[in-house]
């Protein structure tokens, strides 16, 4: 089939090339021309595994073309899919604007029938404001769908190659046809849904992980008070099949750029439908409180404070596996350190680059040992395989004070304090 993917972004760019490799023939577009002369060259503009492979092999055998020229990427498709961001605004509302001017670029340029494919995430009612900006500017037929996307940063082409469900949102026999077509080698249950179910899909399973990291840790505060330890608490819970044990990994909360996006998103869209969500509001507010209490354990293994003390960050990414600092926890937990006047070094094995856009006044180490010495304290923040390699003879020696606060129970607890490590984990006793 003939595609047209507007937006290459960490979503669009999975997408064009896993369809590209199933045999597609693949325009990826973007207003962003650095991007597309990179991608061109096969450079993918941020880290994500197996992504470089699969856009160069589709690349050297021409299915996959990237191009600045939206308009003729539009023309020739049959399939057109609406991957831009849909960031939040300052006061949490969505921001729709760049769907908008998408939606706008394909109606100028539609000359044939195609399916426009919304797979960017979006309020249920945004396909209708889409339709009519799309018919202001066309005279062509073209038909609305949705097609929501689940995958993770980090393994996003084994997600998208290997999803838990695929949802397509259709209002026509022709649209279900052509999407099922399209995704014929995921083997996946396929769901058909009118198209407002499919987008509410995506934002309630956003938010229903979001909720399950706040109770968890929210159960993760109570194994504080009474001497608990939240990773037996986990097992014990995990392991009811009705409740499952996945997303119940307690610590600093949920950062990147979806849960806390999506969960603002699914509030502001609920209020202006009239329905007050306030179980929605309670699961953000825990996740917020989340670093407050992380920066109190901080004060309290410094004693009270933590002016002119070296503090060592490890980890920067929202999460491992990228180099993505969308909304990471590392960047509210540094800013307030510093406020504090703690002097940050830093390091993370993907995430310096992006890092250094957004952090200021932090050493930044490209190697991990240098970033110990002379440090008061170590702050684990995200869970790179890496870290569970530290040799801690040899930081112990180089490191000003013997402490170390866990914000993801990562590190080996009972290994740490017995060669004399102060350690602190998250809801552990
Ligand atoms: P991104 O910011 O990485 O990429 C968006 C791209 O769209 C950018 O390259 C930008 O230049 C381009 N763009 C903006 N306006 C454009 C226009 N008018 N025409 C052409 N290109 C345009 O965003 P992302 O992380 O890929 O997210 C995209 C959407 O997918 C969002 O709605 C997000 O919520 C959703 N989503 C993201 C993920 C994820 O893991 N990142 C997963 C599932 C769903
Ligand atoms: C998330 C969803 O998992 C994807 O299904 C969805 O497609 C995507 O958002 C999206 O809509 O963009 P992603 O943001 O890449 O994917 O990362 P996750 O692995 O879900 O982690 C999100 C955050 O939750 C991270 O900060 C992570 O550290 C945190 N988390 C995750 C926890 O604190 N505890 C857990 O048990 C799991």
């Amino acid at each position: 089939m003939k595609l047209c993917i507007i937006g290459v972004g960490y979503v669009g760019l999975v997408t064009a090339a896993v369809f590209a490799d199933f045999r597609n023939f693949v325009w990826g577009v973007d207003v962003d021309k650095q991007k597309i002369k990179k991608l061109k060259k096969g450079e993918v503009p941020f880290f994500e595994p197996k992504l470089k492979e699969l856009i160069s092999k589709n690349l050297k055998n021409k299915r996959l073309i990237f191009s600045s020229n939206i308009g003729a990427a539009i023309k020739q498709a049959e399939i057109i899919f609406i991957c831009v961001g849909t960031p939040a605004k300052e006061n949490g509302d969505y921001d729709l604007r760049y769907v908008f001017e998408a939606a706008k670029t394909i109606g100028k340029n539609i000359k044939k029938y195609a399916l426009v494919c919304i797979k960017s995430t979006v309020p249920p009612s945004t396909t209708e404001e889409l339709r009519k900006i799309i018919s202001k500017y066309c005279a062509a037929p073209f038909e609305m769908a949705s097609c929501p996307e689940f995958l993770r940063e980090g393994s996003a082409i084994d997600d998208s190659l290997h999803p838990a469900r695929i949802v397509l949102g259709v209002e026509s026999k022709k649209g279900k046809e052509m999407l099922l077509k399209l995704h014929q080698q995921i083997k996946a249950k396929k769901y058909i849904f009118n198209i407002k179910s499919a987008q509410l899909v995506k934002y309630a399973a956003n938010a229903y992980l979001a909720t399950k990291i706040s109770f968890i840790n929210s159960i993760a505060s109570l194994c504080e008070k009474i001497g608990a330890d939240i990773e037996q608490v986990t097992q014990g819970l995990g392991s009811d099949p009705r409740i499952g044990d996945q997303f119940l990994q307690a610590g600093l909360g949920y950062g990147g750029s979806c849960f806390p996006k999506d969960t603002w998103a699914l509030i502001s869209f609920a209020q202006r439908i009239g329905y007050d969500f306030k179980f929605l509001k309670e699961v953000d507010r825990v996740n917020q409180q989340q670093i407050d209490k992380f920066i109190e354990k901080i004060l309290q293994i410094c004693k009270g404070s933590v002016r002119n003390k070296t503090i060592t960050i490890l980890g920067l990414a929202f999460k491992p596996n990228t180099d993505d600092m969308r909304e990471a926890r590392s960047t509210l937990i540094i800013k307030k350190l510093q406020k504090l006047g703690a002097k940050i070094n830093a390091y993370d094995p993907k995430a310096v680059v992006n890092a250094k856009k957004i952090l200021k006044n932090v050493s930044y180490f490209n190697e991990l040992m240098p970033a110990l010495n002379k440090s008061c304290l170590l702050v684990l923040v995200t869970e790179w395989p890496e870290f569970r390699k530290i040799d801690f003879n040899k930081v112990k020696k180089i490191m000003k004070e013997k402490k170390v606060i866990d914000g993801r129970n990562f590190l080996d607890s009972k290994k740490l304090k017995a060669l004399g490590f102060q350690y602190q984990g998250i809801g552990r006793n």
